[in-house]
């Protein structure tokens, strides 16, 4: 939908002809660096242009109305600033709700109300972060109509305690951060211990991302997601009763080696090396893309996903046939799942010129693999959230 036409939406919806202020925060990708960030590694995660919107008036009380263009079913909802609690049956708008509770407990004074309107193009359970989206869209807005002064990384930070505290889904910072952090035409790798990054210019000479969906949802909080972090948890405890480590993202592979028997249960082993590896492969990576080695950075991102397979085991058969139908077509540089696994997304990085070959083939093998068809997008990486300028 255009922007015109949310807008017009909108109007409809909340009956005035108003002009109202609209918001925008992208998805991301990632390109490298898969479930490091809550192991105190690094990530390289990319904001793509897709997104979530929110139209939005003030109000003079201190009533909130939501309404989403994606479930227009479950019409507006209708809270009060002072009942920002979880509540289940507010559905999805118990994101908005959780950072405009956690803005004012982090001391924001928002004292009215507004009505607004979202609308997200992130195909929803697509693991491409449409819940840190609108996180991060609220975000924006807040800070917009009532003029407050956060910095953007204290943004992010409360986004995550959002998804961690509010809605119970145990997740890094990685989402929130190249959601709020993004810049055009760049990755960035993140340090998620120090919280130290840097941008690097995607330059990927005549490659484009593509985007593949296996159109098999994946909701965070009923998956493995939590089990993993704790089996890294339980991983870390071990190696901490001979080291002094504060997290997996501390130890390199060799360091690893050497203590890996510190590590009782045989599961968390596979999943504590993935983690180690990773880290290592992320901060290679970005040395590969800057000196344009991107046959090596290719690789790398093949070797992600094949310890996502078979060591942290998040991959399964839908994102599995799609990278390894990737990796034997021409003209492709590298392919892996991004963002949790379990279904969700994966990226390939395919020359220009071979991206309708390389679509054919891939929907091919997964028709007859999975028995549905995936679906395709090609990624512009795209600015962090911020408020769209409608003169
Ligand atoms: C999800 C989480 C992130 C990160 C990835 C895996 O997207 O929200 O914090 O852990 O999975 O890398």
């Amino acid at each position: 939908m255009q922007i015109n036409q949310l807008i017009d939406k909108f109007q409809e919806i909340f009956v005035t002809h108003e002009q109202p202020r609209v918001f925008f925060a992208p998805g991301r990708i990632n390109l490298i660096g898969e479930h490091t960030d809550y192991n105190g590694g690094h990530v390289f995660p990319a904001a793509i242009s897709f997104g979530t919107y929110a139209v939005v008036i003030p109000r003079q009380d201190r009533t909130l109305r939501f309404y989403s263009e994606n479930f227009p079913e479950k019409g507006v909802f209708e809270v009060s600033l002072d009942e920002l609690a979880y509540q289940k049956e507010d559905d999805w708008t118990n994101f908005p709700k959780g950072m405009i509770l956690y803005f004012k407990e982090a001391g924001f004074s928002i004292e009215t109300g507004f009505d607004v309107l979202f609308y997200g193009n992130i195909p929803n359970g697509a693991g491409l972060s449409s819940s840190a989206s609108i996180e991060l869209v609220t975000g924006v807005l807040l800070e917009h109509l009532y003029s407050l002064t956060i910095d953007r990384l204290q943004m992010v930070q409360i986004g995550q305690k959002v998804e961690n505290q509010y809605i119970g889904v145990n997740s890094g910072i990685m989402d929130q951060f190249a959601i709020g952090m993004g810049k055009q035409d760049h990755a960035m790798l993140l340090n998620c211990d120090t919280l130290d990054y840097e941008y690097a210019p995607i330059q990927l000479a005549n490659h484009d991302i593509i985007i593949i969906n296996t159109n098999k949802r994946r909701e965070l909080a009923d998956s493995k997601y939590n089990e993993r972090r704790s089996q890294c948890e339980q991983a870390l405890a071990d190696l901490q009763t001979k080291l002094s480590i504060g997290s997996l993202g501390e130890l390199s592979p060799e360091q690893f080696e050497q203590s890996r028997h510190l590590i009782k249960d045989e599961i968390n082993q596979k999943r504590a090396k993935h983690a180690v590896y990773e880290n290592a492969r992320t901060i290679e990576a970005l040395q590969k893309l800057k000196a344009g080695e991107l046959d090596a950075f290719g690789a790398l991102v093949n070797q992600s996903h094949i310890s996502l397979r078979d060591d942290y085991e998040v991959t399964g058969l839908e994102l599995d046939t799609i990278a390894e139908t990737a990796w034997q077509q021409a003209g492709v540089l590298g392919a892996r799942m991004t963002g949790a696994g379990f279904g969700g997304c994966a990226i390939a990085i395919v020359e220009k010129d071979k991206v309708d070959s390389f679509k054919q083939a891939i929907e091919k093998a997964y028709q007859e693999k999975v028995g549905h068809a995936p679906s395709f997008y090609t990624a512009a990486i795209g600015d962090g959230a911020k408020e769209i300028n409608l003169s």
